[in-house]
């Protein structure tokens, strides 16, 4: 898995004046979740929190036992330094131990738990008509059958192999038969161009390529072999031929295959370039995405879970994949889009296979927000219980329309707040007995020990702000930068010894609830003044002309640094300047008169990546005319580029 993608992120945090928290309004869990949660109390999760991170080594123990282990560890369940003053980092939970996380997920499921006939995947495809089912005995089969094939292809423990797959059973059943050999997927998101799969193809040296030949995004036509093609062509031009490719007919829907493989030349062994993935180990991972998935979405057996995140990401790896089949789970696995055939897709699919627990990311809550009500409330959506969100701050206004129209209030919200390094969640409520606020992520998991510091490293006690930093190791966090132990030790452990730094920032209220801030470079300095992006944005998305905001700092003479604000409208509104003059009013009120903005754009559409996260670093960029935009191969859509430099502000509003 690669380093995260650019990081950014739209407003969070509430909305009033400072000392306004008292006034937020805080959500009960709501009974009929508490009734048969895991954790029913706030109570309970305290007591259980407190001996997590006390006694981390029982704790993790007791869950370990759950688990297959081939061999079991030899010496201390956990061992670490977090620092580096005093030598190098390094967290080793159960060292020695061996184990097979695709024999925990299904093997184990099958024999051990006899769950061979629950399903472990609906899958439903682009059209809704297309469908299907996998039970965990089936998916077990394929899985064998399939780590066969790569077997006679040659691939043994520790090599490399690539998945540029669409969301079909198949990419499952690939990386699965990966990890039965030992073999390490990098599977990459089938909406990345050519040239980024040729990247990571190089990055770790992968020895084969697992395709497909085409598939539908929407009504758009993905040739994605074409793209494997040109990836494989650039791949020996740089002296790396990858040795095989494997080609799942999906649009045809036939049997998976090998085909003539491009080059049958051993690949040049040379040493890796610049490799950057984040380095997870499969026994701490495995025993942490289990877990969270279990309390985080309160899973039961009869539960129908749905994680709306592509498996290319790593909310796709520990949600879609690992988590919910380590715990015996069925979900659902979709290889559509929300917005195809129409706006209410995601809720049909609610209804059609009566989801129980859904997960997805702001930005997706944000963008159907835009079509207004009625497309949710057409389906029932009587079976949810739970709505997650992932992947930056949920802005109040967002998180207040999923819990009222898609939760219809009856459902747990929770904001889990992680990252690609922490493998599982960080901060979150657990469903049956944290209260919720709109916004927070509210409290840490089992084993999670948070604080925040201030820019001297000092830990900052009660209601505070700073960065946020986690004391101790949970056996989900990231080993090392693969090939880069440096890099590892200088981008998590340098700036505060002692912490794993996340790059957030981050405020205790006075309730001792977390409220992510944003992402420290993200910060803005307006005469001396600190503001977080966050807080703009979200007084900026209140207004209900707007459907979504991000706002960069811009040089300025004399306040050092100003406001740039680009703003996407809702459906059937118009950009005028009566409405940037409310718009100013509304942060001026909101924030202060400090935080009023010198410049809002109209912007039909923002840069993001594919996983949705705004690029703040290419909208710097178009503020100031500046069209060295470095890398832009991550962002999803670019002609919104050329469209944002077209309109860009040309004087001071
Ligand atoms: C960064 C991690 C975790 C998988 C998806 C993203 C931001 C993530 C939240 C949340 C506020 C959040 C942080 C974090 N973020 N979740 N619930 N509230 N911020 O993974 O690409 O590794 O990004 O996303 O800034 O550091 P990632």
């Amino acid at each position: 898995m690669g380093l995260p993608e650019e990081r950014g992120r739209t407003g969070s945090r509430e909305q009033e004046e400072a000392g306004a928290q008292s006034r937020v309004q805080s959500w009960s869990p709501p009974p009929e979740v508490t009734r048969s949660a895991h954790v029913p109390s706030l109570q309970r999760y305290r007591e259980l929190h407190r001996r997590s991170v006390e006694e981390p080594r029982e704790f993790w123990g007791d869950i370990a036992k759950e688990f297959y282990w081939k061999t079991s560890c030899p010496g201390p369940f956990l061992q670490y330094n977090f620092d580096v003053t005093k030598g190098k980092i390094f967290i080793e939970w159960m060292k020695g131990a061996t184990t097979n996380i695709c024999y925990n997920v299904l093997d184990r499921i099958v024999h051990e738990k006899k769950l061979g006939d629950k399903i472990a995947f609906y899958w439903e495809g682009n059209e809704p008509e297309e469908t299907t089912q996998i039970t965990y005995r089936e998916l077990l089969m394929q899985v064998c059958r399939f780590s066969n094939v790569l077997q006679k292809q040659g691939i043994r423990k520790g090599d490399r192999v690539a998945i540029y797959m669409p969301m079909i059973p198949e990419l499952v059943v690939a990386m699965l038969a990966c990890a039965r050999l030992g073999a390490l997927h990098s599977i990459v998101f089938a909406g990345f161009s050519a040239e980024s799969l040729c990247e990571r193809i190089l990055d770790s040296s992968c020895s084969l390529l697992i395709t497909t030949d085409a598939f539908y995004r929407g009504e758009k036509l993905v040739n994605l072999k074409e793209l494997a093609d040109e990836a494989l062509e650039k791949c020996r031009e740089k002296g790396f031929p990858v040795r095989c490719c494997i080609v799942v007919k999906h649009l045809g829907r036939a049997e998976m295959g090998t085909s003539d493989s491009p080059s049958q030349s051993p690949p040049i062994k040379r040493p890796c370039p610049d490799v950057q993935g984040v380095v997870h180990t499969v026994g701490g991972y495995m025993l942490y995405v289990a877990t969270t998935f279990k309390y985080v979405f309160d899973f039961h057996p009869e539960d129908v879970f749905w994680c709306t995140a592509d498996i290319g990401w790593i909310t796709g790896h520990s949600y879609v994949t690992y988590g919910p089949l380590a715990n015996g789970a069925t979900s659902v696995l979709f290889e559509g889009i929300p917005t195809y055939p129409d706006v209410s897709r995601l809720w049909s699919i609610v209804d059609k296979y009566k989801v129980t627990k859904f997960y997805t990311a702001p930005t997706a809550i944000r963008l159907l927000m835009k079509f207004g009500d009625e497309p949710v409330t057409r389906h029932s959506r009587a079976s949810l219980q739970v709505l997650g969100t992932v992947g930056e701050p949920i802005n109040p206004e967002a998180w207040l329309w999923y819990h009222r129209v898609v939760g219809a209030q009856r459902c747990s919200i929770v904001d889990t707040f992680w990252q690609t390094e922490t493998g599982g969640h960080m901060l979150t409520p657990l469903p049956g007995a944290t209260p919720m606020k709109p916004g927070s992520a509210t409290f840490p998991f089992f084993g999670v020990s948070p604080a925040i510091l201030n820019e001297s490293g000092e830990e900052l006690e009660g209601e505070a702000e700073g960065y946020l930093v986690f004391k101790q190791p949970w056996p989900g966090i990231m080993r090392t930068v693969y090939g880069n132990h440096e890099r590892f030790e200088a981008t998590y452990f340098k700036k505060f010894p002692g912490y794993y730094v996340t790059g957030d920032g981050c405020r205790r209220d006075q309730d001792g609830y977390y409220w992510i801030t944003g992402r420290i470079d993200d910060m803005l300095n307006v005469s001396g003044h600190l503001l977080s992006t966050a807080e703009v944005e979200s007084a900026l998305v209140e207004h209900e002309a707007i459907a979504e905001a991000a706002v960069v700092g811009h040089p300025h003479p004399v306040k050092g640094e100003c406001l740039y604000c680009f703003v996407t409208l809702c459906d059937g509104y118009i950009f005028s300047p009566t409405l940037i003059e409310e718009l100013k009013k509304q942060i001026r009120e909101k924030i202060g008169p400090i935080a009023t903005p010198d410049y809002i754009q109209n912007a039909p559409g923002l840069p993001k990546t594919r996983s949705g996260k705004i690029m703040r670093r290419v909208l710097r960029k178009i503020a100031q005319n500046d069209h060295d935009l470095g890398d832009t191969s991550t962002v999803a859509d670019p002609t919104v580029i050329s469209q944002l430099f077209n309109h860009r502000c040309l004087t001071i509003q």
